[in-house]
C-alpha cells in the first residue's frame, strides 16, 4: 500500500471555494474539483508471495444468506462521473454534533496511543519526482507497501488484537479475506502468540493463501465470494467461541489504520492539501481522516475508487449505506459490495468526496509507479495515485 500525499508548486492557492456547478451523468450530480495540488493518498499493496498445499473444505460448510439483505441494491452504473471530478460530497447540512459512536477526540487520543509498532514499522513517505514534474504537482507517496505483509493492514489488525484480554486471545481468532487483511491478520496472531483461522473464497490465488499458511494461520477455502467466507468465518466464531477480527469495520481496526494518518502529519515537512486514500470498506480512509481532520482540518480527505466497485460514493450519494448488485474485481483488494457501519458514519462525517476511476487509469499509475520507484503495485495499491493523477491533471 502507497499512501500519496501532494503539495502545491509555487502557484498553487488553496483552499479554494467548491464550485458549485453540478454536473449530471445520469441521475447523479457531480462537483468539479476543488483541489489544486495536494493530496495524500494511500495504497498500493504487492501481491503476496508463497507456496504451500491447501486446505480445501472436504465437506461443503453451511453458508448463510450475505449479510445485510435489508440494504438498498444498488449497480455500481447507477453513479458514474467524468475523469477528474470529485463527487459523493456529503451532505453535511444536517449533520448533528451529537455522534452514536466513538467521539472524534477519543479516536485521535486512540490513534496516539496505538500499539502498531509492536508490529508495523513507520513506512517511508517519498517525494514523487517525476510525476511531480509532469503534472505540475507535488506527489508524495506513503510506502505502505513496505509493510512486513506489503500492507497496511497489519496496524488494524494487531491493534484490535493486542487489545483482547489473554483469555480470549487463548481461544484464537478467526477472520476472513480475500488477501491483505488474512496476512495482517496471521502475522499479528503469530506476535501474540495464538491461534487464527483464515477463511477465504475457493477463488483465492494460491499465491495469496499460501503466504497466510506460512505465517502459521489455519486457512480455510470456502464459498465463492467475500461474503460467504465471511457468513462461514461469522457463524464459526459464534459456535467454537473464537473473535472475529472485521477487515474494516470495528473502531480498534479503524484505529489502527489511522496511524498512517499520525505518521503523514509527522513525515510532511511543509503544509499539504490533500490526502488521497483507496476505499474498500473504508478503514483505511476512516481511520487517516479521523486523524488528520482534528489536527489539520484544512487538508482534503479524497477517498478513491475504482468506477464499477464504488460502494463509498454511492452510499455517500445516498445518504446511507447501499449493497453493490455487483462488483469489480480487477482491484481486488478493495472490491466491497457494503462499506462499513462505522467507517459510514465517519466518512459521512469527515471526508470530502470520493474520485472514481477506470481500469485503465490504475494500470497506467501501476506503470508511473514502476517508472517512479521500480515498485510493482497491486491495483487496489495504485488506486491512491490513480484518482489524485485525475485531479492534478484537471486543475488549471
Ligand atoms: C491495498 C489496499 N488498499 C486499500 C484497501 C481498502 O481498505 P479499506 O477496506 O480499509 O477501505 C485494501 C483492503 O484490503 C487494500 O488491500
Amino acid at each position: 500500500m502507497v499512501s500519496l500525499c501532494l503539495t502545491p508548486q509555487s502557484n498553487f492557492s488553496f483552499p479554494r471555494p467548491i464550485p458549485t456547478t453540478a454536473i449530471f451523468s445520469g441521475d447523479r450530480a457531480v462537483r468539479k474539483p476543488f483541489i489544486r495540488a495536494a493530496v495524500s493518498k494511500s495504497t498500493a499493496d504487492v501481491a503476496a508471495v508463497v507456496s504451500g498445499e491447501s486446505q480445501l473444505l472436504s465437506q461443503p460448510p453451511q453458508i448463510s444468506p450475505p449479510p445485510n439483505p435489508a440494504l438498498r441494491r444498488v449497480s455500481p452504473a447507477s453513479l458514474q462521473y467524468e475523469n477528474g471530478y470529485l463527487g459523493a460530497v456529503p451532505d453535511r447540512s444536517n449533520a448533528g454534533d451529537g455522534d452514536g459512536g466513538m467521539t472524534a477526540m477519543r479516536y485521535l487520543t486512540n490513534i496516539l496511543a496505538s500499539k502498531v509498532y509492536d508490529v508495523a514499522i513507520e513506512t517511508p513517505l517519498q517525494y514523487a519526482k517525476k510525476l511531480s514534474e509532469r503534472l505540475g504537482t507535488n506527489f508524495w507517496l506513503k510506502r505502505e507497501d513496505l509493510q512486513h505483509v506489503f500492507s497496511f493492514k497489519i496496524r488494524g489488525a494487531y491493534n484490535m488484537m493486542a487489545k483482547l484480554p489473554k483469555e480470549q486471545l487463548e481461544r484464537g481468532v478467526i477472520c476472513s479475506s480475500a488477501g491483505n487483511h488474512a496476512q495482517g491478520v496471521a502475522f499479528a496472531a503469530q506476535r501474540l502468540g495464538c491461534n487464527a483461522v483464515v477463511a477465504m473464497p475457493i477463488t483465492t490465488p494460491e499465491i495469496k493463501w499460501r503466504s497466510v499458511e506460512r505465517l502459521g494461520a489455519t486457512v480455510v477455502l470456502v464459498g465463492d465470494s467475500y461474503d460467504e467466507a465471511q457468513e462461514y468465518a461469522i457463524t464459526r466464531a459464534g459456535q467454537e467461541g473464537l473473535t472475529f477480527i472485521p477487515p474494516f469495520d470495528h473502531p480498534d481496526v479503524i484505529i489502527g489504520q489511522g496511524t498512517v494518518g499520525m505518521e503523514i502529519v509527522r513525515q510532511m515537512k511543509g503544509p499539504f492539501h490533500a490526502v488521497f486514500v483507496p476505499v474498500g470498506g473504508g478503514g483505511l480512509i476512516a481511520g487517516i481522516a479521523a486523524y488528520i481532520k482534528r489536527v489539520s482540518p484544512e487538508v482534503k480527505i479524497i477517498g478513491v475508487e475504482p468506477s464499477d466497485a464504488n460502494a463509498m460514493a454511492l452510499s455517500l450519494h445516498h445518504g446511507e449505506r447501499i449493497m453493490l448488485d455487483q462488483v469489480g474485481g480487477f482491484a481486488d483488494g478493495v472490491a466491497v459490495k457494503v462499506v462499513g457501519e462505522e467507517t459510514f458514519r465517519l466518512c459521512k462525517e469527515l471526508i470530502d468526496g470520493v474520485v472514481l476511476v477506470s481500469r485503465d487509469a490504475i494500470c497506467a499509475s501501476i506503470k508511473d509507479m514502476f517508472e517512479e520507484k521500480r515498485s510493482i503495485l497491486e491495483p487496489a495499491g495504485a488506486l491512491a495515485l490513480a484518482g489524485a493523477k485525475l485531479i492534478a491533471s484537471t486543475m488549471d
